[in-house]
């Protein structure tokens, strides 16, 4: 039996997953903000191996042709960057930024990965700190919830986005030394706060592609004559007192309460 504070990480863990489930799924797919459609993970997974593996189909499922664009074509991506970041352990690591890093520390322009293919299947290795396995037992574990951040830089109908969309996983699998994993702090950036992101304000285009939704995407499709290649923050730590929860909110500490009796039934097993 561990510690109560334990268990209140653990309550708030799956209020995290209650809170936050708002996706746009349709046959197994995620539909976000742009022009990617997540195929893995699903939301809420929990993830470990050797590599993260975040498979994106950058086509909205065939509606958008693959790189190179036309540079003046009314639709296309910029670019995709991914991070893995919480607010819980302070943590924001890159995972793409457009630029590989020596060794694939961090990774290349996912656009000119697998080139032919509309799905992306982005595999990193998992940052030191993150080797472990199950739930994080200490409060200074870098373990535990994360967001992947997908950031799309694109253009829909002459349009300029940049959008942000977060899949909620936790980092509580297996995750083996490999020798190939990056140090944490040579892949860490900055956390900014929700505000400083204000990701409401970044997705306003909204859900696109999801079945039923009639938007109309105009592009060019390039030519031989046409060759444009298109292409301080705080660190909130979790602290003693408000254990791995810390960006707890009233709503979800409700949705606790409503669970906890469906819960305590569960930590039978879990604990
Ligand atoms: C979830 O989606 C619904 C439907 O679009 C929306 O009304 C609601 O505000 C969203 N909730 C959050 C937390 O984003
Ligand atoms: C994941 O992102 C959501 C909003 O996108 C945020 O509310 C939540 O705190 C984040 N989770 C972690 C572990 O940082
Ligand atoms: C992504 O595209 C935007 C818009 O063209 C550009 O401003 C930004 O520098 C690009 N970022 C990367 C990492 O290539
Ligand atoms: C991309 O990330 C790596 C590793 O964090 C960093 O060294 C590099 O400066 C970043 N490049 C850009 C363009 O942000
Ligand atoms: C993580 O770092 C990247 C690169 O600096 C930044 O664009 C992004 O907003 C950061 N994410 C969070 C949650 O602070």
């Amino acid at each position: 039996m561990r510690s109560f504070i334990y268990h209140v990480a653990w309550l708030s863990y799956v209020a995290h997953w209650v809170s936050a489930l708002n996706f746009t799924i349709a046959g197994g797919q995620i539909f976000t903000p742009g022009f990617a459609v997540l195929d893995a993970p699903q939301p809420g997974t929990p993830l470990g191996g050797d590599t993260i593996e975040v498979a994106l189909d950058v086509s909205a499922n065939g509606k958008l042709n693959l790189p190179p664009y036309a540079s003046n074509s009314p639709s296309l991506i910029h670019n995709i960057t991914i991070f893995l970041y919480s607010y819980d352990t302070g943590r924001n690591f890159t995972i793409t930024n457009g630029t590989a890093s020596t060794n694939d520390v961090s990774l290349g322009d996912i656009m000119k990965s697998e080139p032919g293919s509309t799905v992306k299947h982005v595999k990193w290795h998992w940052p030191d700190c993150l080797i472990g396995d199950g739930k994080p037992t200490t409060l200074d574990s870098d373990r535990g919830f994360y967001n992947i951040s997908i950031r799309q830089n694109f253009r829909l109908n002459g349009v300029d986005h940049y959008t942000i969309f977060d899949v909620p996983i936790s980092v509580t699998n297996r995750i083996d030394f490999t020798g190939n994993n990056p140090p944490c702090d040579s892949v860490n950036n900055p956390l900014l706060t929700p505000e400083e992101i204000n990701a409401d304000v970044a997705n306003t285009v909204g859900i696109l592609f999801a079945p039923g939704d009639a938007t109309i995407v105009q592009q060019t499709q390039p030519s031989s004559s046409n060759d444009g290649d298109g292409l301080g923050p705080t660190k909130p730590e979790a602290s003693p007192s408000d254990g791995l929860g810390s960006g707890t909110s009233s709503v979800e500490r409700n949705i606790i309460f409503l669970i906890l009796p469906f819960l305590a039934v569960g930590c039978v097993f879990t604990f």
